[in-house]
């Protein structure tokens, strides 16, 4: 190619470059955006335990946008910080996208992906069974994941540039599986293909800009679970895989706070349905012995068996998993042998009414039968919950009568119809949610299904949590259906878990005969992976042959204005008589150590008045010697919390917790610790206000 040029002494040049990048770059954008939900109140998702209401801040929630572009179709793929993602989030973005872009944007080109952080909170599923620990539907939620998505695409879209894609991958030990009992049962031959049962296997793509050959974003695909922050948890985190990935871009954003920066590096979900990151293993917490295998349970009870590890207590373990994860990725980044993307860019979506899907499977003597989906269900070994948390749902322990929302949706509570504990048979039917319509849907029947193709690349987004071995089906089938059409032989499959519309757990039909918690809590019948078998190959082969499908029926996007919520606004706040809104309650002290916490606290407004998005709650500044105070911390630091409490709810006081855990890496020097926040008069608009504290010495031994 030609390019201008000017030499030493100022005199333009027209040269011929030679480049080595033969084949046609992509446009590719990144974007992140801060996503974070309300930290206070608001029931943490994933865990379905009522009380397990967020307390404050661990790790903030990012949004991380990947656009690509070949000239003639655009795709997107977004990873966010949050348990799962359902189809009114992801509906809504897609209309304040097209707002702005019109129909460049849409729900077939754009994938929505979960990193299932159990740390984040919910209600922002609209679906009354995924809503209920929630207290129903939590706007401050829904809407702050709609507007960092879109924020993130946003940047994504501003800051297109020609660059080059690669695909690697690697071996990672981060995982186990947490149903080896339902792995089992998959059938030997198929089982003697693989090295275990987990995918240890990292993808990855990079990206590296064509004018100034810098790394500008990556995408790292691993199967785990982000449960290594168990549910006593309530501070907001994104867990494992979230701290992975702001290790990730503070090592190719040297010097710029967390968050910011421009290179952008996800670590997005797979098939992580059956797979956990305590690697310890389950044990019975109550007496040291080992569970028992087929029930994970300890003498009978469930709520002993627990899985830990591979650390000392949960946030080491969270930290060990990100570590790995980390290294991984940043060795594979270096590797120059991965294989450079070329090919065009395809795409192809399809809603697919599950219980309404008919199928034909060959049984092993060789009969076609007719099989079909269900309307969803959940079975009992859903109330039991997985070794990462136990007692999930647990209604027998009367958590049910202490929710007000249960109390108003107990009473319309249908049994399930002969038809339907035939289609789950052998599932024992706890909750028909399929059946129940009141006071709206429960749980989704139509989903997205979709592929999105970058040169020899495929990526399937799947609506819910695929096990490990419900994913490699998935994989070869839609390997197979690419290269019989005349694909290309090296297409990498990599799924894309909890994507566009949340449905909970995927199983194998043989792994469902056990009705192990997964099991259990596949929703659509014991056939529900062989129907999307059947219609992911349908769509990779159209993708192929650039055959179009049917578009499929639209699922139904309630208005959210008449949806329930029992969740209280915040009325007011007050400072007491004798204080005001971030006054120091306790200094920190004169001198601490390197290895020390400190922490200070401070008369606090909620932290629901302004949740803070692109900000912080907190900020560790270090006196400069110019006088000045740098920021070198903030709320979304791994070695920082913010932990709040109401005090008195009558008089609408409360206080706020910093704590600042002091690294190896932290200079000896002169550090303050600041509290931003924000409280809501009894009459008037909210006010903002700052705490700072003594300054305080940190001293290297
Ligand atoms: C938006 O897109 C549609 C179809 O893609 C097109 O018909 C229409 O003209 C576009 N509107 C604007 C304002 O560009
Ligand atoms: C959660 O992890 C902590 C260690 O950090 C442990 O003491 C506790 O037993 C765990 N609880 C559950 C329910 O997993
Ligand atoms: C780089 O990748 C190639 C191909 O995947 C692999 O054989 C090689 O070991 C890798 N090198 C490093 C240093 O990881
Ligand atoms: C094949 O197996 C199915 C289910 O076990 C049974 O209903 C059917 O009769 C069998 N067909 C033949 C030809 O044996």
């Amino acid at each position: 190619m030609w390019r201008l040029w000017t030499n030493a002494s100022g005199v333009l040049l027209l040269l011929c470059v030679l480049t080595t990048t033969a084949n046609a770059a992509y446009q590719v954008g990144v974007g992140r955006a801060d996503c974070t939900g309300p930290v206070a109140e608001i029931t943490l998702m994933g865990y379905a335990k009522l009380d397990q209401k967020g307390c404050g801040l661990h790790l903030r929630q990012f949004a991380r946008a990947f656009i690509f572009d070949d000239g003639t179709n655009r795709v997107v793929f977004v990873s966010i910080d949050a348990c799962m993602v359902g189809f009114s989030l992801k509906n809504a973005v897609v209309e304040k996208l097209q707002e702005l872009y019109n129909t460049t944007y849409t729900h077939e080109n754009f994938i929505l992906s979960g990193t299932h952080t159990h740390g984040a909170p919910g209600g922002f599923l609209v679906d009354v069974m995924y809503d209920i620990t929630e207290l129903g539907f939590a706007h401050e939620t829904f809407d702050a994941y709609t507007n960092g998505i879109f924020n993130a695409i946003k940047r994504a879209h501003e800051n297109m540039a020609s660059s080059r894609v690669y695909i690697t991958s690697g071996e990672v030990d981060a995982n186990i599986n947490r149903s080896p009992a339902s792995y089992d049962q998959n059938p030997e031959e198929e089982k003697k293909k693989y090295n275990g049962n987990t995918d240890q296997t990292l993808r990855q793509l990079k990206i590296i800009r064509d004018s100034d050959n810098v790394l500008i974003g990556a995408i790292n695909w691993y199967a785990v679970h982000a449960v290594s922050l168990n549910n006593t948890n309530c501070l907001v985190t994104s867990d494992n895989v979230g701290y992975a990935s702001i290790l990730l871009e503070s090592e190719y954003n040297q010097g710029s706070l967390i968050g910011q920066g421009s290179f952008v590096g996800a670590f997005a979900s797979s098939n992580l349905g059956d797979v956990s990151p305590n690697m310890n293993g389950p044990i019975c917490v109550n007496t040291g012995e080992e569970c028992d295998y087929v029930t994970s349970t300890c003498n009978g009870e469930n709520k002993y068996c627990i899985a830990m590890g591979p650390g000392d207590d949960m946030f080491e373990s969270a930290e060990i998993i990100a570590k790995r994860l980390f290294e991984k990725s940043k060795v594979l980044l270096a590797n120059d042998t991965a294989q450079e993307l070329s090919g065009p860019i395809k795409f192809i979506h399809q809603w697919v009414d599950v219980p309404k899907k008919q199928i034909d499977i060959q049984l092993e003597n060789g009969t076609v039968q007719s099989v079909s989906g269900c309307l969803p269900a959940m079975g009992y070994s859903f109330a039991a919950g997985t070794t990462d948390g136990p007692g999930e749902f647990d209604f027998k322990q009367g958590s049910s009568s202490d929710n007000p929302f249960w109390n108003i949706v107990r009473d319309f509570i249908f049994p399930p119809t002969p038809e339907d504990i035939d289609c789950h048979y052998p599932k024992p039917i706890l909750i028909a949610s399929g059946r129940i319509k009141v006071p709206y849907n429960w749980q989704p029947e139509i989903v997205s299904t979709q592929i999105l193709l970058i040169g020899d690349f495929a990526l399937i987004g799947v609506p819910g949590e695929f096990t490990t071995m419900s994913g490699r089906r998935m994989r070869d089938t839609v390997k197979n259906a690419i290269v019989s059409n005349g694909g290309s032989e090296d297409t990498e499959v990599v799924i894309a878990g909890l994507s566009n519309t949340y449905t909970s757990y995927i199983a194998t039909y043989e792994e469902y005969q056990l009705q192990r918690y997964e099991g259990a809590s596949t929703i659509f019948g014991p056939h529900t992976l062989q129907i999307y078998l059947s219609v992911y190959k349908t769509l990779a082969e159209a993708l192929i042959k650039g055959d179009k499908v049917d578009a499929g029926p639209l699922p139904e996007d309630p208005d959210k204005s008449k949806l329930l919520s029992l969740i209280t606004p915040v009325l007011f706040d007050t400072s007491g008589w004798f204080w005001n809104f971030g006054d120091v309650l306790e200094q920190p002290p004169k001198t601490v150590n390197v290895g020390d916490t400190v922490s200070v606290r401070f008369v606090a407004g909620h932290p629901r008045n302004d949740l803070m998005q692109e900000k912080t709650f907190l900020t560790v500044e270090k006196l400069g010697d110019n006088g000045k105070w740098n920021v070198i911390a903030t709320d979304a630091n791994f070695e920082t919390r913010f932990k709040w409490t109401r005090t008195s709810l009558i008089k609408g006081a409360s206080e706020a917790v910093v704590e600042w855990d002091i690294r190896d890496s932290v200079e000896p020097g002169t550090y303050r610790i600041c509290h931003m926040g924000n409280y809501k008069p009894l009459w008037g608009d909210i006010q903002s206000y700052q705490g700072i504290s003594n300054s305080f010495v940190v001293t290297s031994t």
